[in-house]
């Protein structure tokens, strides 16, 4: 049985609590949070569920094999390092840490001890991203053009992280999963309207290898809440509307096609193709708790099947370049591969001991 503290009761980590209390091979052993009301919320829901304020008291208590850290992003390598120092799995929320450096720091703190440090990338849990990720690889749509997307609405306004930190890693992860690649470089556009300094509205364009192009739109200022995907192939065009409580999915037969033969201007011609559209159905169970699931089965097995902290990294590394872009006012920058730098420099480093021997 893997007894599980969450740490971080606020809006997301009761999630955690819930799903992990109802799978038959996991219980909640703790919830640990600073704040005494979030507490007594959660001993109103769980009574028998020990709480406290002290992240101590869950790493000196050995039953304790794994632990939920769904605190603000800024305390995430704090927490999680202590965790892993004191030998506990993590499951980390996203973003990983609000740097590349700390998520690394992080990788080689589990690595070093055999433990599983895994994201919280919970859209790849969704049967929908699944089943997009399965059109793309089966070639239904074609060849990938390009694809925008639209995660907006009214709050919650964060102060810790801006907009891009908050909703843009849902995106990141499930592109970077879909498309089976990582973008190589960033542009993007922000501004903090309502906060000083923290963006509320960000604009960024991807772009992935095969000449894919990625929009993303973020905001924490619209009118509406939308979660919306649009991938437009060369033979189909995918729209999956997270909001949609059913027809998550809808695949449109529709493309246009350049005539192959023709001899003068005057002859050219498009061809557009209006066909069926098609909606699959899609499972619907709750992606935290597939998450949660393939958190335990890692444990089990030792190794991470879905959201390893190198799928987080990757998304990470994303975010860095966004930020760094809105800074130069929405100048392209290049993606850094963090692990593949690190290679370098120790064979650099390697190297120089050599000759210097
Ligand atoms: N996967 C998702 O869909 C999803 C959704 C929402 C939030 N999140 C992520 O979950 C994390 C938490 O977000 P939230 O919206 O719940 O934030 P929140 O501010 O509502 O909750 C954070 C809680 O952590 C507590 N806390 C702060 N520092 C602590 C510490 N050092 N030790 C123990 N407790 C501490 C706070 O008192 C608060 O109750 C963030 O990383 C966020 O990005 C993920």
């Amino acid at each position: 049985l893997n007894r599980v503290a969450v740490v971080g009761c606020g809006y997301w980590g009761p999630n955690f609590v819930r799903n992990f209390s109802q799978i038959s091979d996991s219980e909640v052993a703790a919830c640990c949070d600073l704040s005494e009301e979030r507490l007594r919320h959660m001993r109103a829901l769980y009574p028998y569920v020990r709480t406290t304020t002290r992240l101590q008291d869950v790493l000196d208590d050995p039953t304790i094999n794994a632990v939920v850290v769904a605190t603000p992003v800024t305390t995430h390598f704090r927490v999680a390092a202590a965790c892993l120092k004191a030998g506990k799995h993590v499951l980390i929320e996203k973003p990983i840490c609000p740097s590349a450096r700390e998520v690394l720091g992080l990788i080689d703190l589990a690595e070093e001890r055999g433990l599983v440090l895994m994201g919280g990338h919970t859209f790849l849990f969704n049967a929908a991203v699944v089943k997009v990720r399965e059109y793309i690889e089966n070639g239904e749509l074609g060849e990938i053009y390009y694809i925008n997307t639209t995660r907006v609405n009214l709050g919650l306004f964060q102060e810790d992280i801006n907009v891009i930190w908050d909703l843009a890693p849902h995106d990141v992860s499930i592109l970077n999963f879909v498309l089976n690649a990582r973008p190589v470089a960033v542009a993007a556009y922000g501004r903090p309207y309502i906060q000083e300094a923290v963006e509320d509205v960000a604009f960024l364009t991807l772009e992935y290898p095969r000449g894919i192009i990625a929009h993303l739109h973020v905001s924490w200022l619209d009118p509406n809440k939308i979660r919306r995907t649009t991938i437009v192939g060369s033979q189909k065009m995918l729209v999956y509307d997270d909001v949609a409580t059913l027809e998550k999915i809808r695949v449109y037969d529709k493309g246009v096609t350049v005539q192959p033969h023709y001899d003068t201007f005057g002859e050219f011609q498009l061809a557009y193709r209006f066909g069926d559209i098609y909606i699959p159905k899609v499972d619907d169970s709750e992606p935290l708790k597939v998450e949660c699931l393939s958190f335990l089965e890692a444990i089990r097995k030792g190794a991470i099947s879905k959201s390893s902290a190198y799928e987080g990294l990757a998304v990470v590394e994303v975010l860095e370049a966004a930020q760094r872009s809105v800074r130069r006012g929405g100048r392209m920058v290049p993606v850094a591969d963090t692990l593949k730098a690190r290679r370098k420099r120790r064979a650099h480093r390697a190297a120089a001991r050599g000759a210097g021997r």
